[in-house]
């Protein structure tokens, strides 16, 4: 396979501290800073849109990020970077049903780059891959999925009381923990974020990869501190018949309170480009 060339740095913020990454990732992607760790942990999403918006083309088996990216491999090592980084890989129970097979570590989308992932997850301190973490208010899963069952990195539910009661009705992975952290129908981030801490205390960065409905929920209640976006040359479209997700899915933001981000970053490959927005804080 031809090897990756580095991304072409265009804006690149001083955001705090650099993550000790291995030779290889930092000619790849050059330095990769966060604030000073210690305080709250970092909230960051990553995700990719087409040029008009659209996270996922709403087709059976064609709905993940590789169609919107066009399998494009600088976003594949971003994604495995930050995953890397991360201390959990927080997802919807929507993108799991769309990516049933998918496990959220750094190798599984860039093999190639796993022993330097690792290495910087040592250099970081941290023992284990980035847990993941399924969000689900009914807790309607199939627990005999790859990423409950394969043992490739620590795996958790956060759910509703509700939720937990479903989730018990099967047989549940003896490595599978299943956190109820909340008695409404479904769980505000407040309360996702806690059980999150409680299960990853020293955690220093969450990474939410979506999807757009609970990506939505952390813009509108203000979690989010940063937004890494790949922004794909493709156009996918939309019409009234065809439901294609944009970034932010179930929340509105009014005229006077559209939320507005601080550039911090600008790389770019060919014609990708990737993007990092400041949500919080400055
Ligand atoms: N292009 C990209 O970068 C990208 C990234 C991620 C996802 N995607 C795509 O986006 C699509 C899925 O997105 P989506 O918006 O439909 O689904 P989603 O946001 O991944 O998941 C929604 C589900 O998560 C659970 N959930 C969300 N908020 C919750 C809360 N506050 N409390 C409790 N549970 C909560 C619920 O699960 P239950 O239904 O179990 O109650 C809800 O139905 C897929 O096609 C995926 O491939 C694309």
């Amino acid at each position: 396979m031809i090897p990756l060339t580095p991304l072409e740095i265009l804006v690149d913020n001083d955001c705090g501290i650099d993550l000790p990454l291995p030779d290889d990732l930092k000619t790849l992607y050059g330095r990769l800073q966060f604030p000073p760790f210690g305080g709250r942990p970092q909230v960051i999403s990553n995700f990719v849109t087409t040029l008009d918006g659209v996270v996922s083309l709403g087709v059976d088996g064609k709905s993940n990020g590789d169609e919107i990216s066009g399998s494009n491999r600088h976003d594949s090592m971003v994604m495995a970077l930050l995953r890397a980084a991360a201390d959990a890989v927080l997802i919807g129970a929507g993108t799991l049903r769309q990516s049933p097979h998918h496990v959220w570590t750094p190798e599984f989308v860039f093999p190639s780059l796993e022993g330097s992932y690792r290495t910087l997850r040592a250099r970081m301190g941290k023992q284990k891959p980035p847990m993941c973490v399924v969000v689900s208010a009914g807790g309607t899963l199939d627990l005999a999925l790859p990423v409950f069952t394969a043992g490739k990195a620590p795996v958790a539910i956060i759910t509703t009381a509700i939720g937990e009661k479903e989730i018990r009705k099967e047989s549940v992975p003896p490595a599978v923990q299943v956190i109820p952290a909340g008695d409404r129908e479904t769980l505000t981030i407040g309360e996702i974020l806690d059980a999150l801490l409680r299960l990853l205390p020293g955690g220093n960065i969450f990474l939410v990869e979506g999807g757009p409905h609970l990506i939505g929920q952390f813009f509108d209640q203000g979690e989010l501190d940063e937004l890494f976006l790949t922004l794909s040359p493709r156009i996918a479209g939309r019409d009234s018949h065809s439901q294609r997700l944009g970034l932010v899915a179930g929340r509105v933001f009014l005229p006077e309170r559209l939320l507005t981000g601080r550039l911090n970053g600008l790389r770019k490959s060919e014609s990708h480009l990737f993007l990092r927005y400041a949500f919080k804080g400055g």
